[in-house]
């Protein structure tokens, strides 16, 4: 069958891709050390899980309004004032089943065709697929380039910081760089703050508290990263309330709701005792050092990022993302993601995520300096 121009143009994600291939080789019998996964390996704390359980009892199991339970809306509106400084009521927020799908909304919501977004390189590797799905154009520029991408059709920039895949924190200068470049030229910017919590040094800011950003900036978030919640499929944005009515009316009609008992679950995290986010986040800083000590022994340079859970390291001398990915899967099954899948420039690169087990971190280093040490 004829498939849409569209779909034909996106490629499987390559971190799925990995996946599967992770998963080949243990029916194999095969020792996998997998660095690909983009997922917390911890079990969601039982607090949340108990709410959903008793939102399930209760009965709790239809459908919801297409923006979301009232009460997570409140709940998120309440955080989004307090810890992230914006201006908004619950009606500017919209919960979907999870980040991603915020994002496919968004795009859906006001790219046109031929409209150009501003992706910086290296950058996760749904946003290019989305832009292309919505019949817009993808940009790639560097950060310190964003200026001279920008041209009569820029309709959006898209940030995420923290970042994936190279796990850098924008501070508040490179934030208030790209806010002026938004209002200057009349752009909206989408911002990711999905790994928001997961930051080790540096301080989150949003975009969107920055003066002249909250008519201008649409914020994406979600449960996943935060409280281990990836399989729940929970997800938010907070955007001015023409986009935010624009996102629900693509909902009404593609997914009608996030799942019910997950909603209540989500307001359970995000209302609930959050010692269990610094327990995980002390953990991936744990983790974050042994990989990028382990990785600089190695002779791999690489620079401490400051937060999600990723080392983004340039292999050029080992002949680049691709190759030291072909090699490291082949040789010592240790599974990486190429950098080029982030973004064109990226290529010499590979993402490690280390949201595993100091003791695979161990075994993966071990592999890795057999193979390229
Ligand atoms: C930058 C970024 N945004 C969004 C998501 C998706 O989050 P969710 O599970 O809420 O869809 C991911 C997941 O890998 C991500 O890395």
């Amino acid at each position: 069958m004829k498939l849409s121009g569209r779909i034909s143009g996106v490629s499987e994600s390559a971190t799925i891709r990995l996946i599967d291939i992770s998963n080949r080789l243990k029916s194999e019998g095969k020792n996998v050390v997998n660095f690909s996964f983009g997922e917390p390996d911890f079990d969601t704390p039982s607090h949340i899980v108990d709410a959903a359980k008793r939102a399930m009892d209760a009965g709790f199991t239809h459908y919801l309004p297409s923006g979301g339970l009232p009460e997570l809306k409140e709940a998120v509106a309440r955080k989004l004032k307090q810890e992230n400084n914006l201006n908004l009521v619950p009606d500017n927020v919209v919960i979907t089943p999870g980040a991603k799908y915020a994002i496919y909304a968004v795009i859906n919501s006001i790219i046109d065709d031929g409209d150009e977004v501003i992706l910086i390189d290296p950058s996760w590797v749904t946003y290019p697929a989305c832009v292309n799905l919505a019949g817009g154009k993808v940009v790639w520029t560097r950060f310190d380039r964003i200026g001279d991408a920008i041209t009569q059709k820029t309709k959006l920039i898209l940030i995420n910081s923290p970042n994936n895949p190279a796990g850098y924190v924008l501070d508040r200068k490179e934030l208030k760089m790209i806010a002026d470049l938004a209002i200057d030229h009349d752009i909206t910017v989408v911002s990711d703050e999905i790994y928001e919590k997961l930051i080790y040094e540096k301080k989150h800011l949003s975009i969107g508290s920055f003066d002249g950003m909250d008519e201008r900036t649409i914020t994406i978030n979600g449960f996943s990263k935060t409280y281990a919640m990836t399989g729940w499929r929970v997800g938010y944005l907070a955007a001015p309330e023409e986009v935010a009515s624009a996102v629900k009316r693509l909902q009404q009609h593609s997914t009608t709701c996030a799942t019910s008992f997950a909603q209540y679950g989500a307001i359970e995290a995000i209302s609930g005792d959050q010692s269990c986010v610094e327990q995980m986040v002390n953990r991936f800083r744990e983790r974050r050092d042994l990989i990028v000590e382990g990785l600089n022994e190695i002779g791999i340079p690489c620079q401490r990022p400051a937060g999600a859970f990723y080392v983004f390291a340039d292999v050029g001398a080992f002949g680049g993302g691709e190759r030291v990915a072909e090699d490291l899967l082949n040789k010592a099954h240790v599974i990486v993601t190429p950098g080029g899948a982030f973004g064109p420039e990226s290529d010499s690169f590979i993402r490690i995520s280390y949201a595993t087990s100091i003791d695979q971190i161990r075994l993966g280093l071990e592999g890795m300096k057999t193979c390229l040490g």
